[in-house]
């Protein structure tokens, strides 16, 4: 299903008219890709994967994704903040009472080409002073009472267990989602709990400023392993996302993860997933010797990378039990206006919904 198809108002307002001075905008949305061009994507993608990583090499990938991961942090500590104003035009189940709030845009000031380039449809920076201004509502006016976050944290036997909506954050990184959330929403029964596989960026979470409100709680847990460490009980969730972090992890075993996910969710709960879609530029960038299998590859700095179709996210989770409410490509055309680069970007959002009953 195309966006167009899928009607879907949040992004899509800029399209690129027959004739039209391409330069004119940081960004296009909607971009028809024509058969040859994607034939063109395809053949370029085989011929990179002529030459593979061994099988000793994909092995030291898997066993040592954390080391991979927390050396990118130790790195990068959190220049990799993003601008993350589509969260709650996307997902604005994120923050229900808050509809269209107003986020503070956070500085994205990394000159990674990867990373830089890669992930985000709507950080354009014209784009979200639209959105901000044109969105202003009473949530301005809402200030977090502490007092009531306290009195819910008193006699918990788990971390969580008085909140009233609880989000899990699943790769969290060093807070791009979790950090915007807490802020819009301002419930005091809102509980944030977020993960990582790297112990780093788990760090540099609570580091920040807006940790100590006790709304908040950042562990350490592999995904594909044991959830045994995580504070919260099964069915206790009401919302999961997964923002460009199933990419990281082997093929293989996100369906697994799928499954865990449906077992701590509430019935009635929600998955928010967003994360590359198949012939995406940072695919058709790995050359030669990158590739691990088909559409998973790894980068110089050993983090890997998978690129998804659609029917691939729908299986994923539909296989586990979950409904699925969206499933969309994001397909956009960012234009670097300085150097007249044209980069074609495609992405896939997609809901998924557990059944009451089940
Ligand atoms: C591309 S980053 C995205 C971070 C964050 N979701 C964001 O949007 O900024 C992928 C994240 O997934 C984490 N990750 C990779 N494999 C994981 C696993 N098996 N379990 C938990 N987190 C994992 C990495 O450490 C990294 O922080």
């Amino acid at each position: 299903m195309t966006r167009e198809e899928g009607k879907r108002p949040q992004f899509g307002g800029r399209v690129l008219g027959e004739g039209e001075d391409v330069f004119k905008h940081n960004a296009w949305d909607n971009v028809e890709w024509d058969e040859g061009q994607e034939e063109a994507a395809a053949a370029a993608i085989k011929e990179a994967a002529d030459i593979r990583v061994s099988e000793d090499a994909a092995e030291g990938y898997e066993k040592k994704a954390d080391e991979y991961w927390d050396t990118f942090y130790g790195i990068h500590q959190n220049r990799f903040f993003k601008d993350r104003n589509w969260l709650f035009t996307e997902f604005p189940d994120l923050a229900p009472k808050y509809r269209g709030a107003p986020v503070r845009v956070y500085t994205k000031n990394t000159k990674d080409p990867d990373l830089a380039l890669a992930e985000e449809s709507a950080e354009n920076k014209e784009e979200n002073s639209d959105e901000v201004e044109g969105n202003k509502c009473d949530a301005e006016l809402d200030i977090l009472d502490r007092s009531k976050v306290e009195e819910l944290r008193t006699g918990e036997e788990w971390f969580g267990e008085n909140s009233h909506y609880r989000v899990l954050e699943v790769g969290c990184g060093t807070g791009s989602t979790v950090y915007p959330i807490l802020e819009v929403n301002t419930e005091p029964g809102l509980m944030v709990y977020c993960c990582d596989l790297s112990k780093t960026a788990v760090n540099l979470v609570k580091e920040h400023k807006e940790f100590s409100q006790k709304r908040c709680f950042s562990f350490v847990c592999d995904v594909t392993k044991d959830w045994s460490e995580a504070p919260f009980k099964p069915e206790s969730l009401d919302i999961v996302t997964l923002i460009f972090v199933l990419s990281a992890i082997h093929p293989e075993k996100m369906r697994n993860i799928a499954n865990q996910i449906f077992k701590y969710m509430k019935p009635g709960g929600q998955v928010f997933f967003r994360d590359y879609g198949r012939y995406d530029m940072a695919q058709l960038r790995f050359k030669k010797g990158r590739c691990i299998q088909d559409n998973f590859y790894v980068r110089g700095d050993g983090t890997r990378c998978y690129f998804f179709t659609q029917e691939e996210i729908t299986d994923i989770f539909t296989s586990q039990g979950f409904n699925q409410t969206q499933n969309i490509v994001d397909r956009r055309l960012q234009v670097n206006r300085g150097k007249k680069l044209k980069m074609y970007r495609v992405w896939i959002q997609a809901k998924f919904v557990k059944p009451i009953s089940s």
